[in-house]
C-alpha cells in the first residue's frame, strides 16, 4: 500500500480486512521517530519501556504521564506519516474518569493519536469511555509488564487452556466496547493465531509469533543498543545491515512478507 497519506486506526482496520500486514518500532525521540517513518514503518509506539531503556530504570512502573507527553511531543515532531501510540503509563487508568483525563492529556498536550492500555475485563468500562470520547484505543494483552511484581516476573502467558480461554475471552470483549487494536505479548504462537483469527480489528504482537497482523519490537533491541541478554522474541537487525537506516528498513520488510518472527523468536 502507498501512504500518501498520515496512517490512521481505520488504516490499520482496512489493512487487516485487505490482508496487509503492517510493522510498529518503539520511538523516544525526534531523530529516531524520522528514521523509523523514513523506512515505512506504520505505526510508532511511545512506549513506557524509555522508563528503562532512556531512564535506566528497573521496570517501566516510575513512568509518569508527564514522561510520556514529553516524549511523545518529541516523537510527533519527527514522526512523519507514522500513526503515533503512547502508552498509559502504570496508576494512570485506575478508573475509566482517570483514563479519560490522562488519554485527553497525552493526545492534546503530547500529540499522541493513539493511546495503550494494559489489561483486559478490568479496563473495559475505561476502553468503552475513551472509545465514546473518541480516543483511539489500543488494548495491550498476554504479558503485562506494569505488573510484574503480581505475575512474579516477564513470564509467557496463556499457556494453559483455561489462561488461553480468558485472553481470547479478554480480546472480543475489548473489540466490543470500542477497542481500535489489540497488542499481545508473550504468548504462545498458536494462541495468538487464535485471537487474531477471532477479532476483525489488528493484533499487533510481540514475542506472539508470526500469525499476528502486525510485530513490534523495542527499537534499542532490535538495533543492539539494550544492555544484557537479547529476549528471546527479538533479533538485532543491525548485524546484517551496514547502518541503521537499513536495519530499520529491513525489519518492515522483514514484517511485512511474514519473515519475522521466525520459530526461533516465538513460543
Ligand atoms: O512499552 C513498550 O515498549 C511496550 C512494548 C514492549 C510492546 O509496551
Amino acid at each position: 500500500m502507498v501512504m500518501n497519506s498520515a496512517i490512521t486506526a481505520q488504516t490499520l482496520k482496512q489493512m487487516k480486512a485487505q490482508g496487509e500486514r503492517f510493522s510498529c518500532l518503539t520511538a523516544y525521540d525526534a531523530s529516531f521517530a524520522q528514521r523509523i517513518a523514513e523506512a515505512g514503518v506504520e505505526v510508532q509506539l511511545v512506549g513506557d519501556s524509555l522508563g528503562m531503556v532512556i531512564q535506566g530504570e528497573e521496570s517501566t512502573l516510575p513512568v509518569s504521564v508527564d514522561d510520556m507527553i514529553y516524549h511523545c511531543r518529541s516523537v510527533r515532531r519527527a514522526s512523519g506519516h507514522s500513526l503515533v501510540m503512547v502508552d498509559m503509563p502504570f496508576m494512570s487508568c485506575t478508573n475509566p474518569a482517570q483514563a479519560l483525563e490522562n488519554a485527553g492529556r497525552l493526545m492534546k498536550e503530547g500529540g499522541a493519536h493513539m493511546v495503550k492500555l494494559e489489561g483486559g475485563q478490568s479496563m473495559l468500562e475505561a476502553v468503552r469511555l475513551l472509545s465514546i470520547h473518541g480516543v483511539p484505543v489500543c488494548s495491550h494483552l498476554g504479558l503485562l509488564p506494569q505488573s510484574v511484581h503480581k505475575l512474579g516476573g516477564y513470564k509467557v502467558q496463556g499457556r494453559d487452556h483455561e489462561a488461553a480461554d480468558a485472553i481470547l475471552a479478554d480480546a472480543k470483549a475489548l473489540e466490543a466496547v470500542g477497542a481500535d487494536v489489540l497488542l499481545l505479548e508473550c504468548v504462545p504462537a498458536t494462541l495468538a493465531k487464535r485471537v487474531t483469527a477471532a477479532v476483525a480489528i489488528p493484533v499487533i504482537g510481540i514475542g506472539a509469533g508470526v500469525d499476528c497482523d502486525a510485530q513490534v519490537l523495542v527499537v534499542y533491541d532490535m538495533l543492539g543498543i539494550t544492555p544484557g541478554k537479547r529476549p528471546k522474541f527479538s533479533k538485532n537487525f543491525l548485524l546484517d545491515a551496514n547502518d541503521i537506516p537499513e536495519a530499520l528498513h529491513n525489519y518492515a520488510q522483514a514484517v511485512k512478507s511474514a519473515t519475522f518472527p521466525t520459530e526461533q523468536q516465538s513460543f
